[in-house]
């Protein structure tokens, strides 16, 4: 039988308004379910899986992943662990690392009490790999290390620099910043460590290195090459972003080009604008970095203490004070890292380019007394109401040097030499 032009047409006729209806109705849920991203609907939580099996997916059997010189203790969840004092800590002095940013040099800014620095992370099911610059370093020969994200992921970066520095000596190393990248050369080894300010690793209107406080966040959807083309030849890369999209249940998305005269915004949930971001990661990843002699790492979502009502407080401080961390095992916290952790969950599983999923969520919510607080830099001068009420000007979204983070870098260390 033929079908003439005319009916098929008619058949094309009939199935629009149903194709349309349908997407109207995924539309719908969408916006539905993006509601419980920002957490005002109770009872979401349960549908929170922890995917274990992504450290799995990001190996093989038998695949022999670059740069790795052992094999991890089988079974053994690395992230999954407590916090043991260590008088042998910290892995370094923070007078003796000159490149640590005066944001997060606390010592230096008065702070009284040093616990904060003797914790080692020892995971239940087998110990860390003690950490080695020089392996680091002879690894990193002719080859290049690069941060990519926000100003977490900068004190990452910072906390790796100062872990490795000291074998490298003064004529032979160097430190520059050019616009949003800074690069660490360890000239003798022809190697670099590097950062790449990016907060929503898409092009936004945020991403002046200095100037980037910006109320009305805006990020052009399909933009990951305006960076991107930036990070090409990288050996390994450790992405984060994550705070810098939690502004509300809504995120603006910027369609066209940011000089278009009539900008062309959208409006969606943040959840929806936070699963582009991490879908254009992945897509880049995969075009740009080859897994046989790459690696490449994500770096979990940084937990904030900003409400001592979190831990059982009076509700009036935060991170202020606090010089002992949190010892409930089971402590979460009340914000929406678990909504995000499902996003991330979703699109590594979907994602056969193996993807290191570094979790350091769980195991630096715990840390309520890492935080910089008020021992840090003062951008200006602080109001006598400000120094009368410190918890009002305390930085409980960053961390002291040296530190959680030196943990992180070690943990990092452990998935790189050791998956
Ligand atoms: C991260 O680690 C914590 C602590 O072990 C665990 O509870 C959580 O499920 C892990 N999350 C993911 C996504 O693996
Ligand atoms: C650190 O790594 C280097 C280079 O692989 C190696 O020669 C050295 O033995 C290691 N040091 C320790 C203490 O394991
Ligand atoms: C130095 O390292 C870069 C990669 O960062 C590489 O392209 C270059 O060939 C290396 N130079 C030498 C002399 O090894
Ligand atoms: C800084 O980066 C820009 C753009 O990549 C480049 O043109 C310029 O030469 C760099 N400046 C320095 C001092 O390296
Ligand atoms: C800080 O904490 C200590 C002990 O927990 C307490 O005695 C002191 O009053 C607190 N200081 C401020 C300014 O809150």
């Amino acid at each position: 039988m033929k079908a003439t032009p005319s009916a098929a047409l008619l058949r094309k006729g009939r199935l629009s308004p149903y194709l349309f209806t349908l997407l109207a109705f995924i539309l719908f849920v969408t916006i539905l379910y993006g509601e419980d991203f920002s957490c005002t609907i109770g009872g979401q939580f349960e549908d929170y899986r922890p995917y274990r099996s992504l450290s799995s997916a990001t190996k093989k059997k038998g695949e022999k992943l670059a740069f790795a010189v052992g094999e991890a203790e089988s079974g053994c969840d690395v992230f999954s662990g407590r916090w043991v004092w260590d008088e042998t800590r910290p892995l370094y002095d923070e007078s003796d690392c000159p490149y640590i940013q005066p944001q997060l040099t606390c010592r230096e800014h008065g702070r009284p009490d040093t616990d904060y620095q003797h914790w080692r992370w020892q995971p239940h099911a087998c110990s860390l790999p003690s950490f080695n610059a020089t392996l680091i370093l002879e690894s990193l020969r002719g080859k290049r290390m690069m941060f990519v994200g926000d100003s977490l992921n900068r004190g990452q970066f910072v906390s790796m620099v100062c872990l490795v520095h000291k074998l490298i000596p003064d004529h032979a190393k160097s430190m520059i910043t050019n616009g949003s990248l800074t690069v660490f050369t360890a000239k003798d080894y022809n190697a670099t460590i590097e950062f790449y300010w990016a907060p929503f690793l898409m092009e936004s209107n945020s991403d002046d290195a200095i100037v980037h406080r910006i109320s009305d966040r805006l990020v052009r959807k399909g933009s990951i090459n305006k960076h991107g083309k930036y990070w090409k030849g990288v050996d390994i890369m450790v992405f984060n972003t994550y705070l810098w999209w939690m502004t509300g249940i809504k995120f603006k998305i910027l369609q066209g080009s940011f000089d278009d005269v009539d900008k062309d915004i959208a409006e969606v949930p943040t959840e929806e604008a936070y699963r582009m971001a991490m879908k254009s990661m992945v897509r880049w990843a995969k075009k740009n970095m080859d897994p046989s002699k790459t690696r490449v790492f994500f770096t979990s979502m940084s937990p904030t203490h900003a409400k001592s009502g979190d831990w059982g407080g009076d509700g009036k401080g935060n991170c202020y004070n606090e010089t002992n961390m949190i010892e409930d095992a089971n402590y979460w916290g009340s914000d929406c890292r678990k909504n995000v952790m499902n996003v991330i969950g979703e699109v590594f599983r979907k994602s056969r380019y193996p993807i290191t999923f570094l979790n350091i969520t769980q195991l630096s919510s715990y840390r309520k007394d890492a935080h910089t607080s008020i021992y840090k830099k003062q951008w200006g001068p602080l109001t006598p109401e400000q120094l009368a009420n410190p918890v009002s000007y305390a930085d409980c979204v960053h961390w002291c040097l040296p530190g959680l983070q030196d943990t992180w870098n070690e943990l990092l260390f452990a998935k790189l030499f050791y998956p």
